[in-house]
């Protein structure tokens, strides 16, 4: 299996789709979420991103997909949305979905360097043709922006000190595969949670490696610049810190600081919550897949349209 879709009917329920609007998956991974919006369609189109080898040959090898007139592939980084459509003639779309982060095939194999538990090469890139690895990361980074990426991305409590211990130890050892991190990492993990640390430390290295921050505001306001007035934004996030992007950019059309008003005291801002609160899993759900555990939904509806 290559990816259970998490918050499946939740998410294709938040864009409302037309028969024959035009949609947008951001993150194909094994396609579970843009069979649930092809299903849906008559005479629109599905524009399925991915940046990853593994995740165009899985929409590649798979009839359902490629044999579909109404699917394409775009094999690029959702930081080129609107590049990428252009060059297909599309400048307004009806939906949008991304459901962030990697999927189980990555995390699943070794090689990709994503996993706590398989031992690989420290490389964690999403878009293998990317040259900066984790493994650079490691090993080339100055003690104080190894500080910045593991307390700021890891939201580890001693970024420093292992920042300190990160620098010492590569003198003497090149730290090369995971196993070689999590060795360095063992002794400042607290007792009794030493994976929730490997985890925490990775997730910081994976942000920084594939600049998972950035390219989500990329992301996002050209999304509010995208949707037709009345098109539907629906976004999955898996960390605290993807989901405060995504909420500031709903709620207040930037990722900080306050909204900006208009002359009349209206919000100057692109998209509209559809729902108050993010929509999380049900327990079952969460039984049946531990990934659904942290992701939550948020949907919004574009408000106006914006010249630009
Ligand atoms: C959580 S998985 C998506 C799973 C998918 N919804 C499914 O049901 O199978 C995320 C996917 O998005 C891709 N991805 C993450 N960030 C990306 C980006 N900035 N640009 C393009 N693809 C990205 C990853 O390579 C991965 O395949």
């Amino acid at each position: 299996m290559y990816h259970v879709p998490v918050l499946l009917k939740e998410s294709i329920e938040g864009l409302a789709i037309k028969p024959n609007g035009v949609y947008i998956d951001l993150t194909f991974g094994g396609g579970g979420h843009s069979r649930e919006i092809l299903k849906q369609l008559d005479t629109g189109t599905l524009f399925a991103f991915d940046q990853d080898d593994d995740a165009e040959a899985n929409a590649k090898n798979n009839s359902e997909f490629y044999d579909n007139e109404r699917f394409k592939f775009v094999k690029a980084n959702f930081r080129h949305l609107k590049q990428s459509l252009l060059f297909h003639n599309i400048s307004q779309v009806d939906g949008i979905l991304a459901d962030l982060g990697i999927s189980s095939h990555q995390i699943d194999e070794g090689s990709r360097g994503f996993s706590t538990r398989f031992d690989g090469e420290l490389d964690m890139r999403m878009n293998q043709q990317q040259d900066f690895s984790a493994k650079d990361l490691v090993a080339d980074y100055g003690e104080k922006d190894l500080h910045k990426v593991l307390g700021m991305y890891g939201e580890i409590k001693n970024a420093k000190t292992l920042a300190k211990a990160i620098t010492a130890e590569r003198i003497r050892k090149e730290i090369v595969t995971t196993q070689d991190l999590k060795d360095v990492l063992q002794k400042y993990a607290p007792r009794g949670a030493e994976f929730k640390y490997f985890a925490q430390v990775f997730q910081g290295l994976r942000i920084e490696v594939n600049e998972e921050m950035k390219v989500l505001e990329e992301m996002l306001t050209q999304s509010g610049e995208i949707l037709k007035v009345g098109g539907r934004l629906s976004v999955i996030s898996y960390h605290s810190l993807e989901d405060r992007l995504v909420k500031n950019y709903i709620g207040k059309g930037k990722f900080y600081g306050e909204v900006e008003k208009d002359f009349y005291g209206n919000d100057i801002k692109p998209l509209e919550a559809v729902n108050r609160k993010p929509i999380e899993a049900s327990e079952e759900e969460k039984k049946i897949n531990p990934r659904a555990r942290s992701g939550k939904l948020r949907v919004a509806e574009k408000l106006y349209f914006i010249h630009n």
